[in-house]
């Protein structure tokens, strides 16, 4: 028995100077001191054993039982140490790598455009200010002189959430909440997102921005509007621009009409940018409906006013020679970075 006892103890040294990992650990105490380990089935046969005998080798088992457990106690803890610092290693920071060059991203062309076009604006006394893009009916389009069978108003170009609240199509809008809420003199400009139901192609997009502007005061005349827009034309594509104002139709502006500028590629003489016209088709403008004055509770005797819209896209298009409306929307690193 003695014998044996030495055995099993210096079996289970060796077993265990060799382990490497928990689980073979774990195999040498079940192997020796499980229910069925062999050390186990010693101290069970000692019942057989004489007093005397039973007493001393119950001792020795006792004490090779206690060496086994401390050697697996100690390995446990070394295979845990070692694994620790295996994760620590894998885990080190070196502190010494230079760090990864943060790359400085470029505005979108649609916000370059959008503030460049505000920023014009702003030098000339107009405000910002915004409406929502999820717009009523009465605000897109009643307010607005907009007959009730105009066409835009149609299921099949306008996006309607229900048949009182839309996707606005328009900026305009925000002139009939502005009059509703301003009193006169009014210099406001209105940059936004609109929507209507077209199919994209190279010019359309179901989703687009509009600059809107509205000017309210006294003797506010045609002639005021042609020289405020005439300076933004100047200030966006050039001051060698002239412009031009062709009759037109709006709902809501009476006269109406729409500011064509020469062609800032070719001077005025004919090439693909202006399709061989000289001239290029910017905004849509005109002296304020005296109905839409009236609807916001705009004295009309006293005031008058004059309004633009102008597509973003269209001048962001004109003036980066972007051919395709489609690109500004695909957010292509390649050709958005292009842009600061
Ligand atoms: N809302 C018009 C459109 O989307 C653009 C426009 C034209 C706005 C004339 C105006 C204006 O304020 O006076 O086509």
């Amino acid at each position: 028995m003695q014998e044996k006892l030495t055995k099993i103890l210096s079996e289970a040294k060796e077993q265990l100077e060799k382990a490497t990992q928990l689980s073979e650990a774990e195999e040498i105490r079940v192997k020796f001191l499980g229910k069925k380990g062999e050390l186990t089935s010693i101290l069970r046969s000692m019942g057989k054993l004489e007093p005397e005998e039973r007493k001393k080798l119950g001792m020795a088992a006792n004490n090779a039982r206690n060496e086994i457990e401390a050697m697996l106690e100690k390995k446990k803890e070394a295979v845990k140490g070692k694994v620790k610092d295996i994760k620590l290693k894998a885990e080190a920071i070196d502190v010494t790598e230079p760090g990864k060059e943060v790359e400085l991203g470029s505005k979108h062309p649609i916000t370059v455009t959008i503030e460049e076009m505000t920023s014009i604006f702003e030098s000339m006394g107009f405000s910002v200010t915004e409406g929502p893009e999820v717009e009523t009916v009465y605000y897109n389009f009643d307010a607005l002189n907009a007959e009730p069978n105009h066409p835009a108003r149609d299921m099949t170009d306008t996006f309607y959430i229900n048949k009182d609240i839309i996707l606005r199509t328009q900026t305009s809008p925000v002139q009939a909440r502005t009059l509703e809420k301003e009193k006169p003199p009014i210099m406001i400009l209105a940059p936004g997102r609109c929507f209507r139901c077209d199919t994209p192609d190279a010019t359309h997009s179901p989703m687009f921005h509009q600059v809107e502007g509205m000017v309210v005061d006294e003797g506010i005349t045609m002639g005021d509007l042609r020289g405020v827009l005439d300076k933004f034309a100047k200030d966006m594509f050039g001051s060698e621009v002239k412009t031009k104002f062709r009759p037109h139709h709006f709902p809501f502006t009476e006269p109406s009409a729409e500011m064509d500028v020469s062609c800032f590629k070719c001077g005025g003489k004919g090439c693909r940018v202006c399709k061989g016209s000289g001239w290029i088709e910017v905004l849509g403008c005109g002296m304020i409906h005296p109905n839409v004055l009236k609807v916001g509770g705009i004295d009309t005797e006293k005031y008058t006013g004059f309004a633009f819209g102008i597509g973003v896209e269209r001048i962001a298009m004109l003036k980066y020679g972007i051919d395709d409306i489609r690109l500004m929307y695909e957010n292509d690193m390649r050709f958005i970075s292009q842009f600061k």
